[in-house]
């Protein structure tokens, strides 16, 4: 285990690049069991959670080589064990992410129950109930899902309630299914369009990528392609955060803008200047006075969640008070409690926070409970007067990449320790 140790107080300045983004990473990974010779992927963001991915598809018999180009090629035309072990899947929930393949290919899948971030019960009901309708036998135990199926049939199905990688999921089962499947209510997120993009741009048939309505058309094969990650919107979006935060003014490369419109807008509304270029976003707060604002995360293109705890930490030093409603998981408040040993004022109503901002954060020992709540307590570190420590940074090295180095490169005086 490790802890990060933040002295707060300096101002960030300076220009740091985008990695690329996990969320699109991790399903563009598993889609490679899709296909019959080998894939080719670039921009992959150097993460735990890519790693784990990466394991768990060498342990079912994939072959994965880096190229001399930084590219990662990846074999999974002959596995040979269609499981995904308890012991690696456990810590990730996009694990899940394999099932969809494993059945469209092998014609079935042993998934270990879904781990990862504890923000709700995120139940993965829509992704077995489409997968059962389109003909798989699903047996369920404490541990693990066994699904099967001979031959899979197309399918009208329409998503309860938007879900990413339900999405994902279903698309990727639905590849060779001879046939029309429809998918409605579906996730628009662009990790979803990149997934997308890059199956259609190995034969795939793969219609309405970014609207709510997908229709996939069976093919009998994919050809092997190479593909390069789409920019990582959230890690982005949280180095704008720590400009905005520290009155700074930071560069982000490598981000086109229109990936990141809540997030831009948002900050517009606080009071900071965004300037913007082809591949770059620039924020400045050098003579900001932040304001409070209302914040309601949604679907894509609406706010996303995974910037929810990010916006609290610079409302919680903004001027008035906020209202910040989570209306994608139910649980997704962890942060608070930490936020609130800092010297913050927040209080809780069901899936709704009330900040009062105040004029500084003190520095305390706190504890990253899921990946964004992390960022968002290494947010409050670099504004709290003092030091902070953040203990169990295990979930931040899930989500960012080389997060300490990126923002010592802009002025901040992060350490990471082991914990004793
Ligand atoms: C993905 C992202 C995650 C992000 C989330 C919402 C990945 C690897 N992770 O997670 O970073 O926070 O989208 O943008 O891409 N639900 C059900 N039943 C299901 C599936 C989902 O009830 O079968 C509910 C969930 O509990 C949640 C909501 O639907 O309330 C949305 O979840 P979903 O979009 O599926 O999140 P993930 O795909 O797990």
């Amino acid at each position: 285990m490790e802890k990060l140790i933040i002295k707060g107080g300096n101002q960030l300045h300076g220009e740091i690049n985008c990695s690329g983004a996990k969320n699109a990473g991790l399903p563009i990974l598993a889609s490679s069991i899709l296909f019959s010779d080998s894939i080719q992927v670039g921009n992959l963001p150097h993460l735990k959670d890519i790693s784990t991915m990466l394991e768990l598809l060498n342990s079912m018999g994939s072959d994965i080589c880096l190229e001399e180009n930084g590219m990662l090629t990846i074999d999974s035309s002959n596995l040979t064990n269609p499981e995904a072990r308890y012991e690696l899947v456990k810590t990730m929930r996009a694990s899940i992410l394999v099932m969809g393949p494993l059945l469209a290919k092998y014609g079935r899948a042993k998934i270990s129950q879904p781990g990862g971030c504890n923000i709700g019960t995120r139940p993965i009901d829509f992704h077995l109930s489409g997968l059962e309708q389109m003909g798989a036998e699903i047996k369920i135990d404490s541990k693990f899902i066994y699904l099967e199926a001979k031959k899979l049939r197309p399918i009208d199905f329409s998503f309860p309630k938007i879900s990413v990688t339900g999405t994902e999921n279903l698309i990727m089962a639905a590849i060779f299914t001879p046939g029309v499947t429809n998918l409605k209510n579906c996730a628009k997120e662009p990790e979803v369009v990149d997934l997308i993009n890059f199956l259609n741009s190995c034969g795939a048939k793969i219609e309405g990528a970014g609207t709510s309505n997908i229709s996939i058309t069976g093919v009998e094969d994919l050809v092997g392609g190479d593909w390069n990650i789409l920019p990582d919107r959230i890690e982005a979006g949280t180095y704008l955060v720590a400009g905005a935060i520290t009155n700074g003014h930071v560069r982000i490369n490598n981000i086109s803008d229109n990936l990141i419109l809540p997030i831009i807008t948002t900050l517009e509304r606080m009071g900071v200047t965004i300037k913007k270029g082809k591949d770059w976003v620039e924020v400045d707060a050098t003579t900001s006075d932040l304001k409070s604002v209302d914040i309601e995360t949604g679907p894509f293109p609406g706010f996303p969640t995974d910037m929810q705890a990010q916006f609290m930490t610079l409302n919680c030093i903004s001027d008035g008070s906020s209202l910040t409603t989570e209306t994608v998981f139910e649980n997704r408040f962890q942060h608070v409690t930490e936020l609130k040993k800092m010297g913050a004022k927040i209080s809780l109503n069901n899936n709704q926070a009330k900040i009062e901002g105040v004029s500084n954060l003190v520095g305390s020992n706190v504890s990253a409970s899921d990946l964004r709540a992390s960022a968002s307590l290494v947010l409050a570190g670099l504004v709290g007067k003092n030091r902070t420590q953040i203990d169990d940074i295990y979930h931040i090295d899930r989500g960012y990449e080389c997060i300490e180095e990126k923002l010592n490169k802009l002025g901040a005086e992060i350490i990471r320790e082991p914990t004793i």
